[in-house]
């Protein structure tokens, strides 16, 4: 399919989405770029002139919306015309995983895809390229192919329409999801009509060097942002495992990490111990990984990826116990300070967040939470905690249990722990001692993220418990 591209439509105005088409609205001037949403107020958000709405937050992501927005860049709900205008459509939207039927608890759930497909094969019209972004199981692109070509017979009375599918998955991270659109490891574009494909290279080509852009069947495209981020799960859920290992032998994960990591096979990325991977895409690709694989009969290679996700439940129950054995094996009315609720730092974004598991937890055993977090809104983090918990104990008023605040005051004020779930850089330059005097004795922090600088507490009479830190002479009180 050979055409000029002259106007692109993304749909989904997400956390992928919208960066994306920022990105491309401000490197590729010559292209009228439109977003649409089913969702009107998110769709407001993105419009609103108080930049600091934005339903997304990421680092540097105002200034492009500054530059481009009215300009090339448009935030729509009227998908049908978008759709209409557009040559290339991306299809951004969620793909979460099934809560019921056939593959329930494993496979994503592809309504989203689908009713966007079927979108698309109504309202394109003439020669349309339509780009796969969303994370989505292997051979999702036939999925979408099957409903377009049907549609091409259905509407060949009507107008002439013809499509051709490719898949360019999306590696960003969310936090750094603009630095990571802007220099990208590589871009991946899968699919068996070269032209289509050529198109997609010359939008991309604008900013990135043509050698990172790799050309792949689509299949091996769809199959590769599921493996990598297995790869990366994995190096996450393995880190985490030695953590507590280090624990009990007295090691220094952070010395092991180093070591482990200067070897130039190995690499020292992603070995960041923590309270566990979150996010929307690690549990839900191993999840989709998992469930192919026993589709194909690869039981063992199923086991295999399974146990990465086992491991990180894991690591979050571990936490909670330790931390509710460290105060005296009860937490009834205590009061406990959460510092971060975001699933990373640098986003505003929680779903799959550790702390809503951890949190959750602590609610259920009877602590009294203060949680602060420099980025999600309070309304969210109820919303997280009361959907966890009303599956476990549906008696449990969230409200009664839980305050959120902004003042670090009022996370320590007359707290028996506080606990840092997110590694903001803002909990790194905390005053602990004046923190310290406020809090009621003994009290503990547990530095989930191993984002304190020991010296820092060298004067405060608080007890620390360092993830991974078996040397550390306080995690041993
Ligand atoms: C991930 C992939 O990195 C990205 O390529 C893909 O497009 C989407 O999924 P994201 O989930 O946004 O991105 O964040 P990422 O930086 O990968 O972190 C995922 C989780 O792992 C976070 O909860 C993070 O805190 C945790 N993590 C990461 C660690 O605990 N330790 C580490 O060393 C790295
Ligand atoms: P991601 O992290 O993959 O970007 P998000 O949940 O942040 O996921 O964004 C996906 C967006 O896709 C949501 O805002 C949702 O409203 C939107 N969406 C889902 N289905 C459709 C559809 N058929 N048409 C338009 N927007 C859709």
């Amino acid at each position: 399919m050979n055409i000029e591209v002259k106007t692109i439509c993304c749909i989904g105005a997400g956390y992928v989405g919208g960066p994306t088409m920022a990105v491309i609205a401000d490197k590729c001037k010559h292209l009228k770029v439109i977003v649409v949403d089913l969702n009107k107020e998110k769709i407001d958000s993105w419009n609103d002139r108080d930049l600091t709405k934005l339903p997304v937050y990421e680092p540097g992501l105002k200034d492009l919306i500054q530059r481009c927005r009215s300009k090339n860049l448009f935030f729509k709900t009227d998908i049908k015309k978008a759709i209409a205008e557009s040559d290339m459509i991306f299809i951004s939207v969620n793909t979460p995983t099934k809560k019921s039927g056939l593959g329930a608890g494993e496979a994503s759930d592809l309504k989203f895809i689908e009713s966007s497909a079927r979108s698309i094969a109504k309202f394109a019209i003439g020669d349309t390229i339509v780009v796969e972004k969303s994370t989505i199981p292997v051979k999702t692109a036939e999925v979408i192919k099957t409903i377009l070509v049907s549609s091409q017979n259905e509407f060949k009375n009507k107008s002439k329409k013809s499509f051709t599918v490719l898949s360019s998955p999306e590696f960003l991270a969310e936090g750094t999801a603009i630095n990571d659109l802007l220099n990208p490891s590589r871009v991946l574009i899968g699919g068996d009509d070269d032209d289509a494909i050529n198109s997609l290279v010359d939008i991309y080509k604008n900013w990135v060097k043509e050698e990172k852009i790799l050309k792949t069947n689509i299949w091996s495209s769809e199959l590769s942002k599921l493996t990598a981020n297995a790869f990366l799960a994995q190096r996450v859920s393995s880190i985490n495992s030695i953590s507590a290992l280090c624990e009990k032998t007295g090691a220094d994960i952070s010395e092991v990490a180093k070591a482990v990591g200067m070897d130039y096979r190995i690499g020292n990325n992603f070995l960041k111990p923590g309270p566990g991977f979150g996010g929307s895409c690690f549990k839900k690709d191993i999840l989709n990984l998992v469930y192919i694989c026993k589709f194909y009969g690869l039981n063992d290679v199923a086991g295999y990826w399974n146990q990465v996700l086992k491991i990180n439940q894991w690591q979050q129950s571990r936490l909670t116990n330790i931390i509710v054995t460290k105060l005296f094996g009860t937490i009834t009315n205590k009061k406990i300070g959460i510092l971060g609720f975001a699933f990373k730092a640098n986003t505003n974004d929680t779903r799959e967040s550790p702390a809503i598991n951890i949190s959750s937890e602590l609610i259920i055993e009877g602590a009294e939470l203060t949680i602060l977090d420099p980025k999600v809104e309070e309304v969210s983090i109820l919303k997280d905690l009361k959907e966890f918990i009303i599956n476990k104990d549906p008696s449990i008023k969230v409200e009664n249990q839980v305050e959120i605040t902004s003042s670090y005051e009022q996370i320590a004020t007359d707290a028996d722990a506080i606990i840092i779930l997110t590694d903001w850089d803002d909990f790194k330059k905390i005053e602990w001692q004046n923190l310290s005097r406020l809090m009621r004795k003994p009290s503990w922090v547990f530095d989930c993220r191993n984002t304190i600088n020991l010296n820092n507490f060298k004067e405060s009479d608080l007890n620390i418990w360092k993830l991974g830190f078996g040397s550390n002479i306080n995690n041993l009180k």
